[in-house]
């Protein structure tokens, strides 16, 4: 039966339950009925009664009317987890090109979701799942709203400080541990704030005035603020205030909807003090749904989206824009970005210098490259010509994690916005930078140390693990040892028993492991190497010692360029860990949209694999890097 049949077929039974179901309202189809239908897109959201999730109702339906071939089947869990997992599998029954979902409780989401994923394009928007099986996330850091809310609060209750009361989500969601975790972190520093008391409300209004009242009811609270993790509960912390007449008690909620009863309207009204913008990304969902089911291959696997404190001072403003602003028209003026790469250390370096040139030309981006030879002072003389030459955009690729402010304050000074690329960097001020293009380190981290735990848990011995690091105090160095150590950490037979810098250079990862190996002997077990080309040089001073690499000693490496493919082919090394290189289009779109004066994601982390030797035999020839 052709899809347009099914399709028919299908319209049909929707409306018909549509009318069943009409007082619940759970099923709900876009109009595009009569059109040339290719694609069919299933979205799950779990209510239709906070306003943030009725503006990402909406955002997605006018992204969707823009396409006249797909169609959209909408459910509203209305507040059930139960009924979201029925829905999703309706779903699935309906056959659907691709699902977008909004979770409540990602727990006990997590696995259904999963599942669809096996054999499904799956976003997940605005709140998280657990783990990675997904295509991909698009949302807001939050554990950056509930530090950012701790800040709030340190601002609001000044010097004298005070006592908080902090208002949960749901005790199972990911996003509500996330924001409580910031908050509570960021609060702990200072000796005068403390949270007296924490209810949990699950993200609803009405449940947030009842637990609020019960409280003042059954104990002797005396709080200065009230911290709730969404502004529909902040509105019912305003009511139970309001009728206990405690009218000084600062609120802070999050969100930032403009709607009736949504957080800008209620900062507006003095209901409450402060409230977070957080984005529903309903309109990225819709774009990159399009991309995905276009079989586009350049998909991140999550987009960070931008928040906004608003309160008192700054609320006008917002609510300006947002009735003023028109849509942003495109430029088709040429953007000049000139980049500062790190240096030409590994061959992954080569294939992301390559993918930046490549890009630059098919986006026709006027594209200043230099090269810092990794050394950081040159790499802050090269930004600083930049600036000097007045360039659109500034793109870097940080050596170290540490030592930019002076430079990057004088390109916010200069009015010059800053892409990071591939390396993120620690400084005070994050509005020094606009975006992070690049990798999840930590996560490659782990999953090194997941082959190792899976593959060593049966030993009775110590297995005795080197660990050759990259370049000193850098991104990828510091967080592939954090995400390696994070997870062998319970791990008692496993140890690393040596970490060696070998700065990302076959030459130094040779020399560091002829060292290890005139150190330790036959004592070593395994090699973690933090990039391919170090795993090589171990690879060659192992077989100049005698011993096999891939079976006397066990090496893994991050990367999974050429390199490693072959080697994992010959059985030298054991697993590797992708870190995508091929940057260059998203920091072409990023130039682009900076350049147009849009807003754009704080961060897009690029989607990776692993590789055992099986499947590096299978995948080798399509790896051209
Ligand atoms: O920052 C990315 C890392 O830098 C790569 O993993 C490594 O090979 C490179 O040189």
């Amino acid at each position: 039966m052709s899809k347009r049949i099914v399709l028919t077929i299908i319209g049909l039974a929707i409306l018909i339950i549509v009318f069943l179901m009409e007082t619940n309202g759970v099923y709900n189809v876009n109009s595009n009925s009569e059109a040339e239908v290719d694609y069919v897109i299933g979205v799950s959201q779990p209510n239709l009664v906070e306003p943030w999730q009725i503006s990402m109702y909406e955002e997605l339906q006018k992204e969707a009317s823009q396409y006249s071939n797909i169609r959209m089947i909408y459910t509203d869990a209305a507040l059930s987890t139960e009924q979201q997992m029925e829905d999703i599998h309706t779903l699935q029954e309906y056959d659907i090109d691709l699902l977008i979902v909004s979770v409540e409780d990602s727990q006990e989401m997590t696995p259904i979701i999963s599942s669809v994923y096996e054999d499904t394009p799956v976003i997940v928007l605005g709140r998280g799942v657990e783990g990675y099986n997904y295509t991909l996330y698009i949302g807001t850091d939050h554990y950056l709203i509930g530090e950012m809310a701790a800040e709030a609060t340190r601002e609001l209750l000044g010097d004298n400080g005070g006592e908080i009361i902090e208002v949960q989500g749901l005790k199972s969601a990911l996003q509500a541990e996330e924001r409580s975790r910031g908050f509570r972190e960021r609060i702990d520093e200072w000796d005068t704030l403390k949270i007296s008391n924490t209810l949990v409300a699950n993200w609803q209004r009405d449940k947030a005035e009842d637990e609020l009242k019960k409280l003042f009811k059954s104990s002797n609270v005396n709080p200065d603020l009230v911290y709730a993790h969404n502004d529909a509960m902040a509105l019912g912390v305003y009511r139970a205030l309001d009728s206990l007449g405690l009218k000084e008690i600062k609120i802070i909620g999050s969100d930032g909807v403009d709607k009736p009863n949504g957080g800008l309207q209620l900062v507006k009204q003095n209901i409450i003090d402060t409230t977070f913008i957080t984005p529903t990304g309903g309109k990225q969902a819709m774009l990159y749904a399009v991309r995905i089911l276009a079989k586009d291959t350049e998909i991140p696997k999550k987009i960070i989206l931008r928040n906004h404190e608003v309160n008192d001072d700054n609320v006008d403003s917002y609510l300006a824009e947002k009735s003023d602003s028109p849509d942003i028209v495109s430029s088709d003026e040429k953007v000049t970005l000139g980049f500062a790469q790190v240096g030409n250390e590994s061959a992954w370096r080569s294939a992301n210098t390559d993918s930046i040139i490549k890009a630059a030309e098919q986006e026709n981006v006027d594209l200043q490259l230099k090269n810092a030879n990794n050394n950081q002072e040159r790499q802050i003389e090269i930004i600083r010509g930049f600036i000097e030459q007045e360039v659109d955009v500034i793109g870097f690729s940080p050596m170290v994690e540490h030592g930019w402010e002076e430079v990057l304050a004088e390109a916010k000074a200069a009015g010059i916005p800053v892409i990071l690329s591939d390396r993120e960097i620690k400084v005070e001020d994050d509005s020094l930078w606009t975006t992070f293009i690049g990798s999840d380190f930590v996560e490659e981290g782990r999953r090194a140390a997941q082959w190792v735990v899976d593959h060593q848990k049966a030993s009775q011995e110590k297995v005795n693990i080197i660990e050759l690091e990259g370049t000193k105090n850098s991104a990828p160095a510091v967080d592939r040892k954090q995400g390696f150590n994070e997870e062998i950490e319970n791990e008692q037979n496993l140890q690393v028993i040596d970490s060696l810098s070998g700065d990302f250079t076959l030459e130094k990862g040779r020399e560091m492991m002829e060292y290890a190996l005139l150190k330790y002997s036959t004592k070593i077990d395994v090699v973690y190497a933090h990039n391919d080309d170090m795993a090589m040089g171990a690879i060659e001073a192992i077989e100049q010692y005698g011993l096999r690499p891939g079976v006397d000693i066990k090496v893994i490496s991050i990367d999974a360029t050429n390199k490693a493919f072959k080697a994992l082919s010959t059985g030298k090394l054991n697993f590797a860990v992708e870190c995508n290189p091929l940057l260059g289009p998203q920091i072409m779109q990023a130039a682009k949209e900076l350049k147009n004066g849009q807003e754009i994601p704080v961060k897009i982390i690029t989607s990776e694999e692993t590789f055992t030797q099986d499947e590096a035999k299978k995948e080798m020839k399509k790896r051209n890097y």
